[in-house]
């Protein structure tokens, strides 16, 4: 079986989400004929870099010009289009820069940059993980985008921007690729969801995104995950995958904490123990939500930030206590928690500094 991920790569700029910039520039340029000759595309895990370089590919080669010229989009119908989307065409190369590094493959690289496109109208070059190039290769690099031959396209993606040489960048034409906003994510999944006939519940899909950390593929491949567990799967079974505790449970917490609540804290800590939960990772859950709860207080500004990477009932509750809470007192239990944490790591008992932390301060 295919992988989710993998079977909703988008075929067409359409089917991009969260990058509507990018693919408005991307469109317009191939309504204009003027793809350029060389492009870094940089931001983090699972935004849409290399499914852009296969659409860019596309755009060039693709044998339905006019419908190119007149949507901005491939036709997907053509030989072309079949033959790139399934990574079998000769004139599109893709080199992986992490695992074929080193002189010898770019030395081939600039020969075979050098030969016209066998059966297109352009040759495609996309170096993936382009950070991982070493010097000799970047210089070859340079020397070909100096004198770009014509017909040719070289894209390079990566998710570190800063270790791409000045003197290549400039020479390119340079897309950030932003974190996915959390709702984006959702309706993403939802999609798929309905055509998988998969029963997912919204909390789920909710959680799911949120520990994505903005990225499109990790949260397909959690969804794959977690329906291969279950047919009905629930917050529980997505934390036991991400090791991580579901907002519910972060959110209980904190009441607790609020409340000045002991008693209610420590049974939260107890009922994740016996849920086979991770304890140390809800230690660091509360530690996150308090520190946001906290700057919120300070910065309302941050809330819209804090929509794009938040469930939408973590965010009601993380504004809702960033009222009720007292600075210098949530300040003293972060710092607690912040210790507990380190000596949770290492602990045989690792409930017991997360417990006391509790107890000292809201003892
Ligand atoms: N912006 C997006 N819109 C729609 N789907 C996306 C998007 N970004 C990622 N995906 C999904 O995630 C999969 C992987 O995306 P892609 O390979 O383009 O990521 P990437 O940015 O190249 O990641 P990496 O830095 O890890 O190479 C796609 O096949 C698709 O299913
Ligand atoms: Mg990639
Ligand atoms: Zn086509």
């Amino acid at each position: 079986m295919l992988a989710l991920y993998r079977k909703y790569r988008p075929k067409s700029f359409a089917e991009l989400v969260g990058q509507e910039q990018a693919a408005e520039i991307f469109r317009n340029a191939a309504r204009q004929g003027k793809l350029a000759h060389a492009y870094v595309l940089y931001g983090p895990r699972g935004t849409g870099k290399t499914t852009v370089a296969r659409l860019i590919a596309k755009l060039a080669n693709c044998l339905s010009q006019d419908h190119v010229k007149k949507e901005g989009e491939p036709c997907n119908a053509c030989a072309a289009c079949a033959e790139i989307d399934a990574g079998r065409a000769m004139d599109v190369i893709e080199i992986d820069a992490a695992s074929n590094r080193g002189i010898d493959e770019i030395r081939d690289l600039k020969e075979s940059i050098r030969v016209s496109p066998s059966s297109y109208t352009h040759k495609v070059f996309i170096v993936d993980e382009a950070h991982m190039l070493t010097g000799a290769a970047w210089n070859a690099l340079l020397k070909t985008l100096e004198e770009p031959p014509e017909r040719t396209i070289i894209i390079l993606a990566t998710t570190e921007y800063e270790k791409i040489p000045a003197t290549i960048a400039s020479r390119a034409q340079r897309f950030h690729f932003k974190k996915i906003p959390l709702q984006t994510i959702v309706l993403k999944l939802k999609e798929i969801a309905a055509k998988e006939k998969i029963s997912v519940s919204d909390d789920v899909l909710e959680f799911i995104a949120a520990s994505s950390d903005g990225g499109l593929r990790d949260a397909e491949s959690l969804l794959d995950q977690v329906t291969v567990l279950s047919d009905a799967p629930d917050i529980a079974s997505v934390e036991a995958i991400v090791g991580r505790a579901g907002a519910k449970r972060v959110i209980a917490c904190a009441n607790a904490v609020i409340a000045h609540d002991v008693a209610a804290a420590l049974e939260q800590i107890a009922d994740i123990q016996a849920a086979g939960g991770n304890i140390v990772d809800l230690n660091k859950e509360l530690i996150i939500y308090l520190r946001r709860a906290l700057a919120l207080r300070f910065d309302p500004m941050l809330e819209s930030s804090f929509k794009d990477e938040l469930t939408k009932e973590e965010l009601a509750s993380v504004k809702a206590h960033s009222a009720a809470i007292d600075p210098q007192k949530v300040i003293e239990l972060l710092k607690s928690l912040i210790r507990a944490y380190t000596e949770m790591r290492y602990s045989p008992f690792p409930h017991v500094p997360f417990e006391v932390a509790m107890i000292e301060h809201l003892g």
